[in-house]
């Protein structure tokens, strides 16, 4: 059976056991066959109970083997210490997915008996969803498999929560915003069925048009990342993750077991997979909502219809910060509303229709905006006046959409008092988006053209795999450094090493040799022509300034005696236990703009790549950004946009623009030999020098760690 298929008895169950069904109604176990009843389910029900007789009308099994019907999903609502046992006749009768209720598993450090169940189900061909979890609502079924509301409303979002009670609590919010939901998972400790299993079969579940995930922790990121890319190319996925303070973390991972990770590495894989990270469990309501219901835009360019100039205004900055484009041909913009604006509004975008604006006028301006073949989407913004009621859009929305169908994206804002924040719910009602601030609306259309360019763009993208296939990198010549390490017991490699490294993928490094004696080390001083920089080599030493063991910018051969003289004298007196295995002499490097690129295995994500601001203040700086790895030099180039140091690389104040594409390549590189190499662990090249375009990059100093002997 097929993933999609195996997924789909989930979410169209044809038969559901409910183990623990109790008559007591305040105990989960009842709620949750009433909830069935409730939702219409038309499959089989059987409520299993060692005291057998009748609850809500279905007759109770008081074993799961007495059922004759083969069942899909069992429902296991009692305590956890009970749950293993109640395996073996879910197995007998060859269920396909246990829904776990229970908490008291791995989220209180009770992994054991977690891991024995998903063990068990396993060798018995079953999944599990959860433990901790309320249970599974789906709209294709119809089913609601919860112990939340009892009535769900149906619709076209989907919601994916690692948080019962914040899961429970959504069903209410949606059905307050009129958000239809198409499914809610409540997917707990993760112990077997995580998001990219329910994502997968939800990116081509036909009744689901956006996808919202409520995240706390990721166990498996690279089949989330590989279950993101392919269902952000079609629809949708908007992700609230908690847990970005410190604090948040913490409490995340005790909440439901799983590592929280680092948020920034989260948020930058998020933006890389094409997912909409929304900050607000209310900006992911209103972009879910809006994305489910607005027809995709068939380009850029919007326009702002208002009858109040602050709010235009407002509107104005509100599309910069989330990303709307707005339509600036004049021209075009004159001939489309001239004849609806009044001669002292303003027909540039935004469009004026001032404050004597009647709902007419509105009509008008809206009828042009959705005629003009220029203009793909619509903020219409209102400010209470006297010239009209704000319940006349109602009327007149409703007219205008069943007569010329509202075929572009419409985000409506409507500010004033109670009599506004009235309509605004009529118009919710109605179907309409329609929001009380202005933010709000031109964050929701933001969203939706966030999404209408990554699915844009993911279509088109080349595969990562294949664009590094055409690097060029000689691991061999890497694995046998490696190896000369490894029999050392190191785990590190020292810098000429690091260097080899380099050279095998063809990254520059400067020109150095390694001197065992002061005549060594001036006769390569010599050969490589001065300045020349001078560096202790030891195994027992990791960071050569603090112990004085770096000497830069030595201009004679009178200073390289004196320097070989200076590290040696303090290295013996501040690491006197230190082997020293040389003394380093480089080529003095300057200019360029100074960076960071490296690579490393996460714990959540496996190996990802990172760039910044480069030299001492990395730490202090923090102007970092993360992809995970494999990636394409596109989304490289855009990891590298999104720091401070990109504006360096374009040249400031008249300086040369430098040369990224050799950034890119050097990114690429660490990430491919970190990927190819089981044994690194780590890779950072600090600083790595951009020069002018055209001139390459070089690295200076470089780091290499290795995975301790016997992962
Ligand atoms: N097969 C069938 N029935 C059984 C079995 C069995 N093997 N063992 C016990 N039962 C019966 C019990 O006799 C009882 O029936 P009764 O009411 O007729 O006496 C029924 O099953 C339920 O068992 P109880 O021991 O009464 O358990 P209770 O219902 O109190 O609690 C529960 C079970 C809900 C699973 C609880 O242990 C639990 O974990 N609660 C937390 C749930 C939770 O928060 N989940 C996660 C997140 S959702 C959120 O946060 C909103």
């Amino acid at each position: 059976m097929g993933k999609t298929t195996e997924m789909k008895y989930l979410f169209e169950p044809r038969s559901v056991a409910i183990i623990g069904a109790s008559s007591s109604p305040d105990k989960i176990g009842y709620k949750i066959v009433e909830n069935i009843k409730a939702s219409g389910y038309k499959g089989k029900v059987f409520p299993i109970n060692p005291k057998g007789g009748e609850i809500l009308g279905y007759e109770v099994f008081p074993n799961i083997e007495d059922v004759k019907d083969d069942i899909d999903i069992a429902v296991i609502s009692i305590p956890a210490k009970f749950v293993f046992d109640s395996l073996s006749g879910c197995a007998k009768k060859r269920v396909k997915f246990l829904l776990i209720i229970a908490s008291g598993f791995s989220e209180i450090g009770n992994l054991e008996e977690e891991q024995k169940i998903v063990q068990y189900a396993r060798q018995n061909g079953m999944r599990v969803l959860g433990p901790n979890i309320f249970g599974i609502f789906s709209a294709s079924a119809p089913i609601n498999a919860t112990f939340g509301p009892k009535y769900i409303k149906s619709g076209s979002v989907a919601i994916i929560t690692q948080s019962g009670a914040l899961g429970v609590a959504m069903i209410g919010k949606t059905s307050a915003e009129r958000i239809g939901l198409s499914a809610i998972v409540s997917v707990g400790n993760k112990s077997d069925i995580d998001e990219a299993d329910l994502l997968e079969y939800l990116g081509s579940h036909k009744d689901t048009k956006v996808i919202l995930m409520y995240i706390e922790g990721v166990k498996n990121g690279e089949k989330l990342i590989s279950a993101l890319y392919k269902v952000t190319k079609v629809k949708p996925v908007i992700a609230i993750k908690a847990g970005r303070s410190k604090r948040g973390a913490i409490a995340a991972a005790s909440h439901t077991g799983s590592l929280a990770g680092s948020d920034e590495i989260f948020s930058d894989v998020m933006k890389q997979c094409g997912v909409l990270r929304a900050e607000t469990i209310q900006e992911a309501l209103n972009w879910s909502k809006f994305l489910a219901t607005s027809p995709k835009p068939k380009g850029e360019d919007a326009v702002i219809i208002t009858n109040g100039g602050g709010v235009g205004v407002i509107a104005t900055d509100a599309c910069e910060k989330f990303g709307v484009n707005l339509y600036d041909n004049l021209n075009d913009l004159k001939v489309t509303f001239s004849e609806v604006v009044p001669q002292f509004g303003s027909v540039k975008n935004p469009v004026d229709l001032t404050g004597q604006a009647t709902i007419l006028d509105y009509e008008k301006a809206l009828q042009a905006s959705l005629k003009s073949k220029s203009i793909n989407s619509i903020i219409c913004l209102f400010c209470e006046t006297a010239t009209f009621d704000a319940n006349d859009f109602i009327g007149s929305l409703k007219n205008l959409s069943s007569n010329a169908r509202f075929t572009k994206p419409v985000a409506f804002a409507l500010f004033g008092g109670e009599k506004v924040e009235s309509a605004v719910a009529s118009l919710k009602r109605e179907g309409f988006s329609a929001f009380t601030e202005v933010y709000e609306a031109v964050s929701s259309l933001g969203a939706l053209y966030s999404h209408y360019r990554i699915a844009k763009e993911l279509a088109s993208q080349q595969s990562a795999e294949q664009e590094l296939q055409k690097l060029s990198i000689d691991m061999d010549a890497i694995s046998e450094i490696i190896n000369i390490a490894k029999q050392e017991k190191r785990s590190f490699l020292f810098q000429n090493e690091a260097q080899a490294v380099m050279k095998a993928a063809g990254i520059r490094t400067p020109k150095t040799f390694i001197a065992k004696s002061l005549e060594e080390a001036v006769l390569f001083a010599e050969r490589i022509g001065y300045p020349v920089v001078m560096k202790v080599v030891s195994r027992d030493i990791l960071h050569k300034s603090d112990v004085g063991g770096v000497m830069l910018d030595l201009q004679t051969k009178e200073e390289v005696i004196d320097a070989y003289q200076v590290i040696m004298h303090n290295c013996k007196r501040r690491a006197p236990s230190a082997r020293i295995d040389g003394i380093e002499i480089a080529e003095m490097i300057k200019g360029g703009v100074e960076v960071i690129a490296g690579a490393r295995r996460d714990g959540a994500f496996g190996p990802i790549v990172m760039f910044g601001l480069g030299g001492k203040y990395v730490e202090v700086m923090k102007d970092v950004s993360f992809r995970a790895f494999p990636l394409t030099k596109r989304e490289a180039l855009k990891m590298i946009s999104e720091t401070k140091a990109y504006s360096l690389l374009l040249g400031t104040r008249g300086e040369e623009r430098k040369d990224i594409s050799s950034l890119i390549d050097a990114i690429l590189k660490v990430g491919t030999i970190l990927c190819k190499s089981k044994d690194i662990s780590d890779i950072e090249i600090n600083p790595l020098l951009i020069y002018d375009e055209g001139e390459g990059a070089c690295a200076l100093d470089i780091r290499v760690m290795l995975k301790p002997q016997g992962d």
